[in-house]
């Protein structure tokens, strides 16, 4: 007779893996590691194995866990079965005997030549056993060898012993044929047929919700994915303070949201190891007491910042697909990490010794050479990245461990109670929730240095060579359009920051005006800048909208006034000189006025170098576009009346003379990092007949972008850049 498991036990197998809390969390994108060949599975000893033909060996009691350490409240548990598992409960563990009369197993016509194991089996494979186990399906992977070579590093471990599906169900990244691949290759066998329900599955198991946890959200965020929660500002709110506010700045996260209790904040500890293995410890009180404050001024930008342009004009990318909102800007403020480092004992060469440039590190004492050297920063629940140790080091780089963000502790979101700022770098290497930095001869073996934040060849398609490629650090030079209003809004004075009086006053044309303007200063107390306050006179005549007496709408339509606003940033501490805008495509270009945030006394602008980002602004005129009727609309903004749009166009230099490319067909790359081409946007006219509720006359499309005046563009609309 074969033996069965009966239902309870099933269902209580749910409760076992309830609750890994130590275990530091799960990875969700994948890299290929070499698997142990299956015939060396096959070989090793293996508690209990049968073939499908055999009857399956009774596995020993597994010790009862106390009770405490499985209950938790339903809200904790993800996919219910709650009820049902807590009845289990008393069967838990137990050596289950044969019953009579119960109904034969299904035929298992699986896969003979490779083992069967009970769940029981599984279970001893768990995080601290030195050959982890993890279920998929009906099937059984060791992976032992996966575990370093997990993007998400040992998170992984937080399913061994048990299934991992639960995991990705939530990491739903992880649902891909790519990924399925990779674990297929750990596979040594299958779940006994004896463990698996009518669907031919092991029952069901639920697990903490990791996220539950994770803080509360401005709702005015735009979420890409809410666990782990991954947001932008919308356009409106991301660049209409020079600061970002913290509840509105983007949000990037890989995994949770680690639990640090703020009355304890103080005990936080960083620890810090040398090249010789020397390991100090701070706690975050010392590093507040111990070390000169300061503060830094400086934007975070994830290098996926507008890969939905380039999705849309160079092919498809993998990953999130961002606006222009994945780049936010604060007052950062900790302690230099410099600073720390050198109290810990770390001894660098002075700079003036000759340093090769074959990547070996120079003999000369204890010494190490910045130049060879990293910094590997590691954050509580296991994200992981790397900067150069000469990074660190220099005087005028500005690396923060910061505590502090826009005058406030800094926000969970963002790292509380301690993170990296590296400013000038992409913002991956700014680690949050810091609790490990190691100075090392190598870079972060971490995912997210080895295998993300890479860029590529435009050859190299969907495969690219990842070891070839450096780790993203500094940042190119980028630009976006953030606010676009036309014809009837500039007239009514909508444009915030051009205010009625200065729009109706001043002469025709913003472009020569970049030095006339000055901050605003702290108008509402907060230390935020408001673009709104920044008093200068725009200049712009207003016109009266054209109309003819038969039509709501003229044929064709001249010299519309449009006023744009936006952002322009380069990384490496690199000033912009300068923003080109055109309003035809690219054809004939203009300047727009950049914002001086910083100039005035008192501006929230600290650090060595331009850390921040500039605003800017433009006012002009369109060129001459035709008007197609409502009815053409459909035709014209799919490209079938292109003479009816124009393209705003914006592209930013830098004070090394870095720009912008033209199109991101030369700089795609599949994971879609860096793409910092110049940043369209195509406004239509179309003419929009009377109603009841409104007058008919011209109206305007455009894309996502902030404004008034316009609907939205048809999603599916791609423009294609020359
Ligand atoms: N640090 C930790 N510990 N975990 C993370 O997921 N994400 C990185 C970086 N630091 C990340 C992290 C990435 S990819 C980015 S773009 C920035 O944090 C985002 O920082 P923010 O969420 O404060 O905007």
């Amino acid at each position: 007779m074969a033996t069965r498991t009966p239902r309870p036990f099933a269902a209580a197998a749910a409760l076992r893996q309830f609750v890994r809390r130590d275990a530091s969390g799960v990875g969700f994108s994948c890299r290929l590691a070499r698997p142990r060949p299956r015939h060396l599975h096959a070989g090793r000893s293996r508690p209990s194995t049968t073939s499908a033909a055999t009857h399956p060996p009774k596995v020993p009691a597994t010790p009862r866990p106390p009770f405490q350490s499985r209950v938790a409240p339903v809200s904790l548990l993800i996919g219910g079965g709650l009820f049902a598992s807590v009845l289990a409960y008393n069967h838990l563990g137990d050596d289950q005997p044969d019953i009579e009369g119960a109904p034969s197993l299904p035929k298992d016509d699986r896969d003979p030549s490779l083992p069967r194991y009970r769940i029981a089996d599984v279970r001893k494979h768990d995080a601290s056993s030195p050959e982890p186990w993890v279920i998929f399906e009906d099937k059984v992977y060791d992976i032992t060898d996966w575990v370093s070579a997990h993007p998400g590093g040992d998170v992984i471990l937080r399913a061994a012993g048990a299934s991992i599906e639960p995991y990705w169900n939530i990491f739903t990244i992880h649902k891909s044929k790519h990924v399925r691949e990779i674990l297929d290759q750990y596979m040594i066998g299958f779940i006994d047929v004896a463990d698996l329900g009518p669907d031919g599955r092991p029952p069901a198991e639920s697990i903490e919700d990791p996220f539950v946890h994770d803080p509360p959200r401005d709702p005015r965020l735009i979420t890409h994915t809410a666990r782990p929660r991954n947001a932008e500002p919308p356009n409106e709110e991301l660049d209409r303070s020079f600061l970002t506010p913290n509840e509105l700045f983007y949000i990037r996260h890989h995994m949770w949201v680690p639990v640090v209790e703020e009355a304890r904040a103080d005990e936080h500890v960083v620890s810090i190891e040398l090249p010789d293995g020397d390991v100090k410890r701070y706690t975050l009180r010392d590093l507040k007491e111990r070390f000169p404050i300061h503060k830094v001024t400086a934007v975070l930008q994830c290098s996926g910042n507008r890969r939905n342009d380039m999705t849309r004009h160079a092919g498809k990318t993998n990953g999130l697909q961002w606006g222009v909102g994945a780049i936010s800007n604060a007052e950062w403020e900790g302690v230099r990490l410099s600073d720390v480092l050198a109290d810990a004992g770390l001894q660098v060469r002075e700079a003036t010794a000759p340093t090769r440039r074959d990547g070996s590190a120079p003999s000369g004492g204890d010494a190490v050479d910045a130049n060879a050297m990293h910094v590997q920063l590691t954050g509580l629940e296991a994200y992981g990245a790397s900067i150069p140790l000469a990074k660190a080091l220099d005087p005028r780089g500005d690396v923060l461990l910061a505590f502090g963000m826009n005058g406030k502790p800094l926000p969970r979101d963002h790292g509380f109670p301690l993170r990296a700022v590296v400013p000038g770098h992409v913002a991956a290497r700014s680690v949050k929730w810091l609790s490990k930095i190691v100075v090392s001869d190598e870079e972060s073996t971490s995912q997210w240095q080895r295998r993300d934040y890479k860029s590529f060849g435009p050859n190299e398609g969907p495969h690219p060579n990842w070891d070839r490629a450096p780790a993203i650090q500094e940042m190119p030079v980028t630009s976006a359009i953030t606010g676009v209003w036309v014809g009837e809004c500039v007239r009514k004075g909508r444009v915030p920051w051009m205010g009625g009086a200065s729009a109706a006053s001043s002469s025709s044309s913003s472009s020569s005006s970049n030095s006339n303007n000055r901050g605003g200063g702290n108008a509402n107390g907060s230390g935020i800048v408001d673009m709104a306050a920044v008093s200068h006179n725009v200049g712009f005549t207003p016109t009266a909208a054209p109309s003819t007496a038969s039509s709501p709408c003229p044929p064709s339509i001249s010299a519309e006034p449009i006023a744009m606003q936006g952002y322009a940033y380069s990384g490496g501490g690199r000033a912009i000189s300068r923003v080109d805008v055109s309003l035809d495509g690219g054809k004939t270009w203009d300047q727009a006025e950049l914002v001086d945030d910083c100039a005035s006394p008192g501006s929230p602008c600290y650090g060595s170098k331009t850390w921040a980002w500039r605003r800017w602004r433009y006012v002009g005129r369109l060129p001459t576009l035709p008007v197609p009727a409502a009815e053409d609309r459909r035709g014209a903004d799919k490209g079938g009346d292109r003479k009816a749009c124009t393209t705003l166009v914006v592209k930013a230099t830098d004070e090394a003379y870095n720009t912008q490319p033209e199109s991101h067909r030369g700089i795609y790359n599949v994971r879609g990092n860096l793409a910092t081409a110049w940043h369209r946007v195509r406004v239509c006219p179309r003419c929009t007949p009377a109603d009841e509720k409104r007058e008919g006359g011209v109206t305007w499309s455009t894309g996502e972008t902030y404004g008034c005046g316009f609907g939205k563009e048809d999603q599916g609309e791609t423009t294609r850049e020359k």
